[in-house]
């Protein structure tokens, strides 16, 4: 039976004028993984820091298995596994030693303690280096480590700020596939991201959010749907015409010239076609080429959000 694990009501977290989060909704179902996905300042870790009880919202209501998190600290520190953006290991304790301290302070028995310590290393390929100081490990041994420590309690949901953000190939395959057995074996996962390729890779759904505000919410199968109604031309010609020429095209959604040509996003290229064909006539220009490449679920996304703001 599916069950939604986290409801988010009407949520909005303002820091003085800045509206970093305005008035968003979505649920999380039972052993999901949900991305959140979205550029710089969307609002991503302001969320996602409400959901785990860092920050208290200005209005709206989250709700964790039932439970409101502001008011329930406690009991959700308990079901909760969480790695914050800018979390840090502990630099003068060794890899083993920052898992022993977690799992103290989740009051696990001392022999259970180790137990789960040593396999979390070997899962994470850290074993080898578990009498190492963490000052000493890289990012991705680093980060590593400190999904350990968000695992140490057996959290029933595990949230991920960027998880692989700047992380080598090695570390951020390691992570991902991890973050999918876990999943497989019943752990709801809530991750943000502004990697398209990741969210699409490991989410079920995916809500796209911009400056506060959700745009879209879906599984990646639709919203890549989403990326047939933005279609592609690469337009070379004989001589340069000014882009805002082809904003009488029929469906335009966008116009750049990318060095030597224009690319015309569209949502029907054979209509488009036509136009494109009249605006050149008109201004006796000659088409030497003329392509229709695939649009990338990267690119319909950044189109998305400009429309959003037009
Ligand atoms: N403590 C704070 N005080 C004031 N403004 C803040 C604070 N935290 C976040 N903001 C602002 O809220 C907005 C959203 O920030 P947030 O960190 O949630 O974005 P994000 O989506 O996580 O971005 P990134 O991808 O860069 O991590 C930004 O405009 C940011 O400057
Ligand atoms: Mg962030």
């Amino acid at each position: 039976m599916e069950t939604d694990v986290i409801k988010v009501n009407n949520l909005s977290k303002h820091f003085g004028e800045i509206k970093a989060v305005n008035i968003i909704d979505f649920f999380v179902k039972q052993g999901e993984i949900f991305g959140f996905l979205g550029p710089n300042g969307a609002g991503k870790t302001t969320t996602i820091r409400m959901m785990t009880g860092v920050l208290r919202p200005t209005s709206g209501s989250i709700q964790i298995y039932g439970k409101e998190v502001w008011k329930n600290q406690i009991m959700i520190k308990q079901i909760l596994g969480n790695v914050p953006e800018e979390a840090n290991v502990y630099m003068d304790l060794t890899g083993f030693q920052n898992l022993s301290f977690i799992g103290e302070l989740y009051s696990i028995p001392k022999v259970e303690r180790k137990e789960r310590a040593l396999n979390l290393l070997k899962k994470f390929e850290l074993f080898e280096r578990r009498e190492s100081l963490a000052k000493k490990y890289s990012k991705g041994m680093k980060q590593r480590l400190l999904l350990c420590m968000a695992l140490m309690s057996e959290p029933k949901i595990l949230f991920l700020d960027e998880p692989t953000s700047g992380l080598d190939v090695q570390s951020s395959i390691i992570i991902k596939n991890l973050i999918k057995e876990y999943n497989k074996n019943g752990m709801t996962i809530f991750l943000t991201t502004h990697n398209m390729d990741v969210a699409n890779e490991m989410c079920g759904r995916i809500a796209i959010i911009n400056k506060g505000k959700i745009i879209r919410c879906d599984t990646p199968d639709n919203l890549r749907a989403i990326e047939k109604e933005y279609q592609a031309i690469n337009l070379y010609l004989s001589e340069e015409i000014n882009p805002s020429a082809f904003s009488e095209i029929e469906g335009i959604k966008n116009v750049s010239k990318i060095k030597d040509f224009y690319h015309i996003i569209v949502s029907n290229v054979d209509q488009a076609i036509a136009g494109v064909i009249n605006i050149t006539r008109e201004r006796n220009v000659k088409i030497i080429k003329i392509n229709t490449p695939e649009p990338s679920l990267e690119e319909v996304f950044i189109n998305v959000i400009q429309e959003g703001e037009r």
